[in-house]
């Protein structure tokens, strides 16, 4: 996937008690509840990651949650499943992801979703998983990531599934 390109005052760091959530408004009421009220303390318990993007100020432009979770074995494709443990596996989850309305249309969750993957697979030179995967809000964010090679779980059609390999080849790309 190729990065859209960002002016150059913005960045994308971890999300802190100084950034600016309670403005953030990406149209979806969950995505924003998130942010606003659960992101950090998840953060500071140790079971998720968000970084933001921002710019000169502390407002939010968008932002993604990263976690890491288990799926079973017989959940998963057969394609994929094939050759691995019958077992709970490894997968990275993109657990969440959302971009301000004013900001919206401008390749910034396709830039955001980049940088999600790209954390991703630095974090499996560590941490080993199988796959990428995602639980969509609603079927247009069902359709946003389903651009971006993103495939339905069997059996769970608001599940996506980005596999391990299919990630290493976009990230050499
Ligand atoms: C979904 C969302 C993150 C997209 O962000 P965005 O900044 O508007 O998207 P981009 O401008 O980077 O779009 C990238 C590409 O995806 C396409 N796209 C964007 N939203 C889309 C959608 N809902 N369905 C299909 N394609 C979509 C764009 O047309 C663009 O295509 P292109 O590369 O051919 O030009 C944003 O609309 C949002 O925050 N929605 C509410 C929260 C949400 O649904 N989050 C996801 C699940 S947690």
């Amino acid at each position: 996937m190729s990065r859209a390109s960002l002016p150059g005052e913005w960045r994308i760091e971890l999300l802190a008690k100084s950034h600016n959530r309670q403005q953030f408004d990406c149209g979806n009421t969950s995505v924003n509840d998130w942010l606003k009220k659960s992101a950090l303390q998840s953060q500071s318990k140790r079971l998720t990651s968000t970084k933001v993007l921002i710019g000169t100020t502390s407002r939010i432009f968008g932002f993604y949650t990263l976690a890491m979770a288990q799926v079973d074995f017989a959940d998963l494709p057969s394609t994929i499943a094939k050759s691995l443990p019958r077992r709970q596996l490894p997968v990275a989850v993109i657990a969440w992801l959302g971009v301000d309305i004013a900001f919206q249309s401008h390749g910034v969750g396709k830039r955001l979703l980049a940088n999600a993957l790209k954390d991703c697979f630095e974090a499996s030179e560590v941490f080993a998983f199988v796959a990428v995967v995602l639980d969509c809000v609603d079927s247009n964010a069902k359709m946003f990531y389903q651009r971006f090679d993103f495939a339905e779980l069997p059996g769970y059609p608001m599940r996506l599934y980005l596999t391990y390999r299919q990630l290493q080849q976009m990230m050499q790309a």
